[in-house]
Parts: C-alpha cells; sequence; structure tokens
C-alpha cells in the first residue's frame, strides 16, 4: 500500500484579496497527510496564460467559479484518487489529459493549479518536511533564500489605468540579509506615503498594496520613487536599485503604445527610446515586458540594446512556458523569466519552464498574482528551486506580507542556504559595479 495515495479531493469556493471568489483544493492521503492551496488571478494577464474559468453572467459580476468547483468534485477526484502524491509529475500529467485543451478551458486554470499545489503540500506533509524542502529534493536542487522585488507604487491594470506602467517596485541586492531587506524596504514604503502625502489627494493603495498612483506623467512615479530611496537614508544605486514591470501589452494596440497618461502615442522605436532614457536616468537594474508580448522584434531589439545592462523579464511575454523560454532564448528575446504557476496551470509545467531557463542561462524569478490570498506555496516553490528571486507586490496588506514573512521562517529551518543578495543581479550593471 502506497501511503502516499489520495484519498480525498476537495474543491470549495474561497474568496481573494480583491474579493473575488477562487478556487482552493484540499487534497487527503492515506497517510492522513493533508494539502491544500489557493488559485491566485492575474488582472493584467498574457493572452497564452492557463485559463482562469470563471461562470459569467451578473451573478458576482461574472467572477463566480462554480463550474471549476465542480470540476474538481465530478472530473479531478475520481481521476487522481488512488495516485500517489510523491509522483507530482504522473498527477499533473493526468489533470492535463484530463483536461485535453492547450488553455486548460474544460477543468478551469484555476481548479487545476489549485490541485496541482495542494498535491506538492500533501506530499512534503507526508514526507513530514516543509514544502521548500520537499520541493528542493525532489528537484536536486540546493534551497535558497530568493531576494526580493518589491512593489512601492502600483499602476495599469491595478489602479485604474491611473498611470500606464504597472509596477514601480525597488530590490535591495546589496542588503547583506533577508531581514536586512525588510527593514530598507519598509523605511522606502512609509518614505513614499510622505512623499505622497506631501503632493497630496488620496493616499490609498493600489490591488497588490503599493501607493496608489497619484502622477502627472508616468516619469513622475520615478522622479517620486527616487526621492522616496533618499528620504530613507539610501543612496539610489547603491544597496538599493529600481525595477519595473511595464506590462506594455497592456497599452499596446494597433502597433502603437499609448500612454493615455500624457496623451503620447509610439511605434516599438519610440517606446524604446523612452526606456532607455530611463534607464540613463534612474537606477534601473531590472524590467518586464518593456514591450508587448505581440511584439517579438521591439523585444529582440530591446534584449539587444540592454541585455548586458539589465534584467529583462519575460511575464506575459512567456507565461511560464518552457517552449516560450526555448524559442526567446534562441531569438535572443529576453534574459529572464517570471514564473507564475498559475500561468501555467500546474506545479510540473512551471518547472519544465523553470528548467528551460535555467538551460538558457535565464534568470528565474518566482511570482505571485494581483489577485492573491493567504497562500504562501510560492515562497517555497522560490526557495526550494533555488529560483534567487520571489516578486510578490508590496509591503502592505496580509496576502503579500505572509510570503515575505514565510521567507522569514523558512530562513531559520535546518537545511536552507543562505540568502541569494545581490548575485541575482550579477549580470547587471549593478552586479558589474561590485
Ligand atoms: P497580474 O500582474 O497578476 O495582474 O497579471 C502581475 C504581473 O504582471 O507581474
Ligand atoms: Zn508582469
Amino acid at each position: 500500500m502506497i501511503t502516499s495515495a489520495i484519498t480525498d479531493v476537495v474543491g470549495r469556493r474561497v474568496w481573494d484579496s480583491r474579493g473575488r471568489p477562487t478556487v482552493e483544493v484540499e487534497i487527503a492521503l492515506e497517510s492522513g497527510a493533508i494539502g491544500r492551496a489557493i488559485a491566485p488571478a492575474g488582472a493584467s494577464r498574457g493572452s497564452r496564460e492557463a485559463i482562469d474559468l470563471r461562470d459569467g453572467g451578473e451573478h458576482l459580476a461574472g467572477y463566480d467559479v462554480g463550474t471549476a468547483v465542480a470540476q474538481v468534485a465530478a472530473k479531478i477526484a475520481p481521476s487522481v484518487k488512488g495516485l500517489d502524491a510523491a509522483d507530482q509529475r504522473s498527477i499533473d500529467d493526468a489533470l492535463i489529459a484530463l483536461d485535453g485543451t492547450k488553455t486548460k478551458s474544460v477543468l478551469g486554470g484555476n481548479a487545476m493549479v489549485a490541485t496541482s499545489l495542494a498535491v506538492l503540500h500533501a506530499a512534503a506533509a507526508d514526507a513530514g518536511i516543509p514544502l521548500w524542502k520537499w520541493v528542493a529534493q525532489s528537484n536536486e536542487r540546493e534551497p535558497t533564500i530568493p531576494l526580493p522585488e518589491i512593489q512601492i507604487f502600483g499602476g495599469g491594470a491595478h489602479a485604474g489605468r491611473r498611470v500606464d506602467i504597472q509596477d514601480f517596485m525597488v530590490m535591495v541586492p546589496g542588503a547583506a540579509d533577508f531581514e536586512e531587506v525588510m527593514e530598507v524596504t519598509s523605511n522606502i514604503y512609509r518614505a513614499a506615503g510622505r512623499v505622497m502625502e506631501e503632493k497630496g489627494g488620496i493616499t490609498g493603495v493600489a490591488d497588490e498594496g503599493g501607493w496608489w498612483p497619484n502622477f502627472d506623467s508616468n516619469e513622475e512615479a520615478l522622479e517620486c520613487l527616487v526621492r522616496a530611496i533618499e528620504m530613507a537614508g539610501e543612496i539610489p544605486g547603491e544597496r538599493v536599485v529600481i525595477s519595473l514591470d511595464i506590462a506594455a501589452s497592456e497599452f499596446f494596440e494597433n502597433g502603437e503604445y499609448r500612454l493615455a497618461l500624457e496623451d503620447r502615442a509610439m511605434d516599438a522605436d519610440g517606446q524604446i527610446e523612452l526606456l532607455e532614457s530611463w534607464l540613463d536616468k534612474y537606477p534601473i537594474a531590472s524590467i518586464e515586458d518593456p514591450l508587448a508580448e505581440t511584439d517579438k522584434e521591439g523585444m529582440r531589439a530591446f534584449t539587444q540594446a540592454f541585455g548586458e545592462r539589465v534584467q529583462i523579464i519575460g511575464d506575459d511575454y512567456l507565461v511560464t512556458n518552457a517552449a516560450l523560454v526555448e524559442e526567446a532564448a534562441s531569438d535572443g528575446a529576453c534574459n529572464a523569466v517570471l514564473i507564475k504557476v498559475n500561468q501555467a496551470g500546474t506545479v510540473s509545467e512551471s518547472i519544465d519552464a523553470y528548467h528551460a531557463a535555467q538551460a538558457a542561462g535565464f534568470g528565474t524569478i518566482v511570482s505571485a498574482r494581483s489577485g492573491e490570498s493567504e497562500d504562501t506555496s510560492i515562497s517555497h516553490l522560490s526557495a526550494g528551486l533555488n529560483a534567487r528571486q520571489l516578486k510578490v507586490g508590496s509591503f502592505t496588506r496580509s496576502e503579500r506580507m505572509a510570503k515575505w514573512n514565510e521567507c522569514l521562517r523558512m530562513q531559520c529551518q535546518p537545511g536552507m542556504g543562505g540568502f541569494v543578495g545581490g548575485e541575482a543581479l550579477a549580470n547587471t550593471w549593478w552586479g558589474r559595479s561590485q
């Protein structure tokens, strides 16, 4: 008898950080071990991601997940019961075959990712070890505590498109340990709040907990971020650097990049020139989705020009897909990939994307979505895979802090490696300046 055989699978509707329904799956094993996980949800989604299955219609503004939850009892449970939770790959393969679509539209990417992650948790519980350790052991990786990217101002689809750029973040590659990252970020976050207060108007927060972007231009957000870093007693570019998620697909239409806030439209060259002027003026070490997911030529040109200088992350552009990572590597587009488990739909496919990135020499950043919950699986995945970087949103709201706080717990556990720190940015101007 396999004690890690799955005996029970339960799906339920729970609620996410935007007050919308989402899918939770709980898995029980023969041994009595239990694993549970909650699907996150994106707002600025790549067009090639796994489908987040919603009921549509008027009820709960169409966001209900009745069909996805029903699929857990009707289809997923009967097909995975009796399988060995320790064999993540065969369970994920079973889910992929059962769904039968490229986009996971039958079972729903949300039902699938919650199931896949719940299996991972159950297997770790059965082995009697923390999730990060299970991930490290089963993938033969040396676990480490990742370098965070932390949002200070929100924007784009997470803030009513009040500015066009989506994430204005800081990284603290010069920190000696994770504690220092948290302290420095806390100081910068609160300083940014004072900057916003001084500017007047409303000082609320956006979807991921960053300050609401009350700016007259996109560049003003960068100026304010630099001011906040200085007010926190830091020299921008030394211990602290800036990271941006442009999420350019969100404002790319008919071949043009349209910055609504500035009433300005540009072609890819114009967009690249604008970003170049920011790279020249501000200590930016990482930039995500600088061009749109459909603008392969733009992404190649940008990577050609700046790939030696900054980290260039594909999020919407690569959607946690191994084949797309391989293609980008041979095209010379991007030099890093964002790993979002729900973009792929299963843990195994996300790990495939991770391996493809490793093979290509790409950086890897495990990431949350803008719709999140108390689920901290991604902190464990980032540490266990030795992904080296973690992006979970801002420095407020418990769905974000839960992930940072989990890193503080993990770093004290036996067998965990050290804090990655500036090593993660070794291939950028920041790394070369050290
Ligand atoms: P999303 O945004 O979760 O709304 O897609 C996160 C990101 O773009 O990194
Ligand atoms: Zn992104």
